[in-house]
């Protein structure tokens, strides 16, 4: 683990800070530990390193087993219904922790609580958690933890909308040579199945210059790739006092000396431009790797889904993207059983699937969320018709995985190494450009190096290789 710091300048920021330094004195000298667990997306885990900086800044030491925290906290995922019943399932249990250690604190934060129906249910029926907070305010956690300290009582600070983007926070990032940075928050699609919107507010998007010094920093201290996130990245920079577009945006990036590898998501089909397109041909340092989520193959479904696309006009994307860059690996999600969705229209997901070959996908069943337009449609698809459409699905995709997966074999790639290997210490893992997971002999020294890996065998979900010499490599990106 690795600790950035950057200079807090704003005003909040400086409060905070003066928050983080009082508490510091109090907690340090006792060995206190935090353990933070988290559910839902990238979005999610990136924020979480956000909770890390700010624990650790005010004097918790990490743990990695919940039971021995003194202060436990979950990040929160209400995207479908099993992530939040998972956190009710955890919290029930953080109960009998508590009877053990009554002074550890428990604390909700995220998608889940931006919701009024989920935080009576915690006020009712989980009075054993101490502070509550959403998914724009995080950076207050430090103030939340003064409060409940000099109170006793459930601290409840919940925002119906963003106030301002909080820059410069500390932070602890899992990979010293990789991170992800914001480039954007919120959402403005309401698409009508998803709770994203009404959860993480409206669409803003951080200046250019922020999220450069941000990436500068970073590359300054050892970071090689980063991965630019936002719920619709290709719409960043729109509602800026000055607009840039999100192919502008790389391109500047792009600019820093020592930064060698870029990833984004998630991209919307309807914002991807021409510009960013011709941008993806022609960059040295983006990754061959594009996730463009399709969630339905049927035309009438999208637009029941209020995605703005048709089939159609996602399957030329696809081929215009294929035309500036043939090895780029594509990966989607899928939902299946949207509301009125017919043996017909699932044939058209089917056929989508078979026609662009994704490298991976993530797909999902249909799941109500109260509030979201498609919650009150009718035609709500029997679970068992879902069920079995997706199975389907999933022997379909399994077949695309491995012929994509084997297309890697006997290729040589720039592989970036991320860990030991978990069940055989004399192998590292490492991603190429196109994501797809590799395991080959190596030791410790080559972690955050990036070496040329000749793809030997595929298992389907993971490659195995071997190191080679650099001249040989067939695919830079
Ligand atoms: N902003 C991203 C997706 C964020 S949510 C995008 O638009 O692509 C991640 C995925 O969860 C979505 O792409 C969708 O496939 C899935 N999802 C969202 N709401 C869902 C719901 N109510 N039921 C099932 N899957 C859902
Ligand atoms: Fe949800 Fe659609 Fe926004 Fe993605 S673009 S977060 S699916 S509303
Ligand atoms: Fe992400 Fe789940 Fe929130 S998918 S944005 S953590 S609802």
């Amino acid at each position: 683990m690795d600790k950035i710091k950057i200079d807090i300048s704003h005003e909040e920021s400086l409060k905070q800070k003066k928050i983080m330094d009082e508490l510091s004195k109090q907690i340090k000298a006792k060995g206190l530990k935090y353990h933070v667990s988290t559910f839902g997306c990238q979005m999610n885990a990136h924020d979480s390193e956000k909770l890390k900086g700010i624990l650790e800044e005010i004097g918790y030491e990490a743990t990695d087993n919940e039971k021995d925290a003194d202060f436990v906290i979950y990040n929160t995922c209400c995207v479908r219904e099993n992530a939040e019943l998972k956190v009710y399932g955890r919290l029930g249990a953080l109960k009998n922790n508590k009877k053990h250690k009554p002074n550890m604190l428990i604390a909700l934060c995220g998608c889940m609580m931006q919701q009024d129906t989920v935080i009576k249910e915690i006020k009712r029926a989980y009075k054993h958690v101490d502070i509550l907070f959403g998914t724009h305010n995080l950076y207050k956690l430090a103030e939340l933890i003064q409060t409940r300290l000099e109170t006793g009582k459930m601290v409840i600070d919940i925002w119906e909308n963003y106030k301002e983007i909080v820059e410069d926070l500390p932070s602890i990032r899992k990979f010293k040579f990789k991170a992800s940075v914001n480039v954007m928050f919120g959402c403005n699609n309401f698409c009508t199945y998803c709770i994203v919107p009404y959860v993480r507010g409206r669409e803003r998007s951080r200046k250019p210059q922020d999220i450069i010094n941000e990436i500068q920093g970073l590359v300054d201290d050892g970071v090689k790739e980063i991965t630019l996130l936002g719920q619709n990245v290709n719409s960043y920079g729109k509602n800026l006092e000055q607009p840039i577009s999100f192919a502008r945006l790389i391109q500047e990036i792009e600019k820093i000396d020592g930064l060698e590898k870029i990833r984004f998501m998630t991209s919307h089909p309807k914002d991807l431009s021409d510009e960013l397109i011709e941008v993806i041909g022609k960059s040295k340092k983006l990754c061959s790797h594009i996730h463009l989520p399709f969630q339905s193959g049927s035309t009438r479904i999208l637009k029941k889904m209020n995605r703005k696309y048709t089939k159609e006009s996602y399957l030329e994307l696809v081929k215009k993207i294929k035309e500036v860059r043939p090895d780029a690996a594509l990966t989607t999600d899928i939902i299946v059983g949207f509301p009125g969705e017919t043996e017909e229209d699932f044939l058209e997901t089917l056929d989508v699937v078979k026609q662009v070959e994704f490298d991976n996908a993530f797909t999902f069943l249909y799941s109500i969320r109260t509030g979201t337009p498609a919650a009150t449609m009718e035609d709500q698809v029997p679970e068992n018709v879902a069920k079995e459409r997706f199975n389907r699905l999933l022997d379909v995709l399994n077949d695309i995985v491995n012929k994509k997966s084997l297309e890697k074999v006997g290729g040589i790639y720039n592989v970036l190494v991320e860990h030991i290997n978990k069940q055989d210490e004399n192998l590292v893992s490492g991603r190429l450009g196109s994501n797809h997971l590799v395991h080959f002999k190596g030791s410790k020294d080559l972690i955050g190096k990036i070496v040329p890996v000749k793809i030997i065998e595929s298992k389907v979900y993971y490659l195995i290789g071997e190191q080679v010499e650099r001249k040989e490599v067939t695919n830079e990106k």
